[in-house]
């Protein structure tokens, strides 16, 4: 897990660009130029900066190649986070989503020591539902026809975990 780099373009805006990545994510298509000016967006961030999204890329250890990216949004207050992940198509079903979004809510609650982190996710996108549960973050919210998204009226749960109950459960 690092910071985005230049190199990592041509990879980033490939896997935006892919519909089964992007079906159940705020947009539809990324250019060029705006998956450039999101890196740079980047580059001087640190995580946790109250109400920025910080951006952590996710690198094979094997290849040196971009896997995808954990996204964490610290809120005004600085006291609590939103995380959000995307990885390219043909990293998934390897556990490789789980291991970087269960690192990043480790340094969330450890190094940065918010209180609460959550996640709002379609109901349709099953592997995202499998994947929060997997974290151990708990269904709060079930939202009906909360949000209009890609030409319909779609439906969203929300999850959270506090920072005393990762603790707990990840001690040592
Ligand atoms: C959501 C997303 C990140 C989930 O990725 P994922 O790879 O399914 O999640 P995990 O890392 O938890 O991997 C679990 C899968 O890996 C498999 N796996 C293989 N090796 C594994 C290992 N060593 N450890 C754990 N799981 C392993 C599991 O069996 C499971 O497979 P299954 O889905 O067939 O049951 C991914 O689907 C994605 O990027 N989607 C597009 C973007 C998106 O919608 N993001 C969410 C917006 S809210």
């Amino acid at each position: 897990m690092r910071r985005f780099a230049e190199r990592d373009l041509a990879q980033f805006l490939a896997y935006l660009n892919d519909p089964q990545v992007a079906r159940y994510q705020s947009w539809e298509s990324y250019s060029a130029a705006q998956a450039r000016d999101a890196i740079e967006r980047q580059q001087g961030l640190d995580p946790g900066l109250p109400g920025r999204w910080f951006t952590f890329a996710l690198e094979s250890k094997e290849t040196g190649a971009l896997v995808g990216h954990v996204a964490l949004k610290t809120t005004e207050d600085g006291r609590q986070a939103e995380i959000g992940f995307t990885l390219a198509r043909e990293y998934h079903g390897r556990g490789l989503a789980f291991e970087a979004a269960a690192r990043v809510l480790d340094y969330a609650f450890t190094s940065l020591a918010l209180h609460r982190v959550t996640a709002t996710t379609d109901c349709e996108n099953d592997r995202s539902v499998a994947l929060l549960g997997r974290l151990g973050m708990r269904r709060e919210g079930h939202f009906i026809q909360n949000v209009w998204f890609k030409g319909k009226w779609g439906d969203e749960y929300q999850y959270a975990v506090l920072r005393e109950e990762w603790l707990r459960e990840h001690a040592g």
